[in-house]
Formats: C-alpha cells, sequence, structure tokens
C-alpha cells in the first residue's frame, strides 16, 4: 500500500492528527499493541495525552511497547521509557501490566532475546513475528528509525524479533525491534517533524538516487499501511 502523507502546520497538530488517529484505532479493536518510539519528537504527542486526553483514550486497552531502548537504567535520562514514564504513564490510569518496557538495565543480548518473548507471549504472532496495532517511529537526521542506523543494515533483514544495535556516534548500545518484526505491523506511523529531516524526508519519500541506504526507506510492511505524520517544515520539499 502507499505511504499515506499527513501534513500538518506544527508539531502540535500533528501531536493531534496522531491521537485522533489513535483513538478511532481503539474504536475498531478492543485491545491496541502500540510500540512507542523514542527521542523527543513523541515529547509534545506524551505531553498532549497527560493534559487533554485523560478521558479521550481507553487507557485500560492499550499495552504499550517500545519499538527501541537505550542500554541505560530506566531512571537514566536518556531512557525512554523515563521520558514516557514521567510525561504520560505516571499521570494517567494506565494499569501497570499495560506498560511492557525494554529493560535497558540488563545484558543487551539476553534482553533482546528475552523481550522477544515477551512480544510474542502477548501479541498474535505470524510466522514467528508479532504483529502490533500500531508501531510508531521516529526518524534521525541519518535516516535511521528505532534503532536501525545505516552502518547496521543487517538488523533490517534479521530473523530476529529484536536486535542489539549501536549508536554510531555515541556508541551507545541499543536494544530495538528488527526490520521484520516492524514490517509486520498493521499499520506504522512516521512522527517526523522540524526543519532538520527536510533533507531526509525529501530524499527517501521523494525515492531519491541512494535512497535505499537509509533504514526509514526499507519499512514497508507488505500487509500494512504506513503513514508520514510531518509538519510543514519537516515536509518542506516534498512535490506538492
Ligand atoms: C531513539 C528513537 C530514534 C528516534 C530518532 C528521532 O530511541 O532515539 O527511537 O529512532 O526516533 O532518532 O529522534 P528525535 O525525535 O529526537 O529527532
Amino acid at each position: 500500500m502507499e505511504n499515506q502523507q499527513i501534513i500538518k502546520s506544527d508539531k502540535a497538530a500533528i501531536a493531534v492528527a496522531f491521537t485522533e488517529h489513535l483513538q478511532k484505532l481503539t474504536q475498531e479493536k478492543s485491545r491496541v499493541y502500540l510500540a512507542l518510539s523514542g527521542g523527543s519528537t513523541p515529547n509534545v504527542l506524551f505531553k498532549l495525552w497527560a493534559e487533554d486526553y485523560r478521558t479521550g483514550l481507553p487507557w485500560d486497552r492499550i499495552h504499550f511497547f517500545w519499538g527501541d531502548e537505550r542500554c541505560v537504567p530506566p531512571d537514566h535520562a536518556d531512557s525512554n521509557f523515563r521520558t514516557a514514564s514521567e510525561l504520560f504513564l505516571s499521570k494517567l490510569p494506565i494499569p501497570a501490566q499495560n506498560i511492557h518496557r525494554i529493560h535497558g538495565e540488563d545484558d543487551p543480548e539476553k534482553e533482546a532475546e528475552r523481550y522477544s518473548h515477551e512480544l510474542k507471549m502477548i501479541i498474535p504472532e505470524e510466522d514467528g513475528f508479532p504483529v502490533f496495532d500500531l508501531i510508531m517511529l521516529g526518524m534521525g537526521d541519518d535516516g535511521h528509525t528505532a534503532s536501525i542506523f545505516p552502518h547496521q543494515m543487517e538488523l533490517l533483514e534479521s530473523d530476529a524479533v529484536c536486535g542489539v544495535a549501536t549508536h554510531p556516534i555515541s556508541g551507545q548500545i541499543r536494544v530495538t525491534l528488527t526490520g521484520k518484526t516492524i514490517n509486520k505491523a498493521k499499520e506504522i506511523a512516521f512522527l517526523v517533524t522540524g526543519a532538520g529531516k527536510k533533507e531526509k524526508v525529501t530524499h527517501i519519500l521523494g525515492k531519491q538516487e541512494g535512497y535505499e541506504q537509509f533504514p526509514a526507506a526499507h519499512i514497508q510492511p507488505p500487509n500494512g499501511q504506513v503513514y508520514w505524520f510531518m509538519d510543514e517544515a519537516a515536509a518542506a520539499g516534498l512535490s506538492k
């Protein structure tokens, strides 16, 4: 299926648009298996949920997972779980059993194995991969997504559900969903905002020469729909 582009004026409007999409999903399904993206882009979304959606979403029917996690303790400033916990998980009526964090404090290889097992225990699977209802993804300005970086393209084709990655600049170890797990999802939503992402968005969505070198270009679920939620700044290079 063709990528669907949702372009709004700014990141606040994107947060509302994505939330309305999630609301619709929760009206269609009794339980939603959602993987959160990390980084800073989702912060505006998490704050919106805490401030305006206490009653606007069925929190007890959404199960929260992560697309990737930094291998740090859950109270570390770099932890994707800590960010989500501080901004919305701790502020809303979300049952503890609905929160499935990656244990960044544990041995990365062992945790990749454990998390893969947890995902397959909870989420219906197909061909040995969990089928998420919705996976949120960000995109780095190097074209990475989740923690699949351009120097580790093998994570796109790995037969593992989760893998261990290394940030190319900081060397930070990460646990990440692999490309095959991501591409099993029923829906994938990129949330990409800011002028800093314009060049890669244009390169990838415009399928310009060499676009396949970027991991985000390989998020093409054969049986799923990809949405690109972008603000005007990130989408400015796309043909109208
Ligand atoms: C992470 C993310 C990563 C992120 C992109 C974009 O753990 O860092 O999952 O893939 O989404 O790097 O990050 P920003 O939203 O901070 O630009």
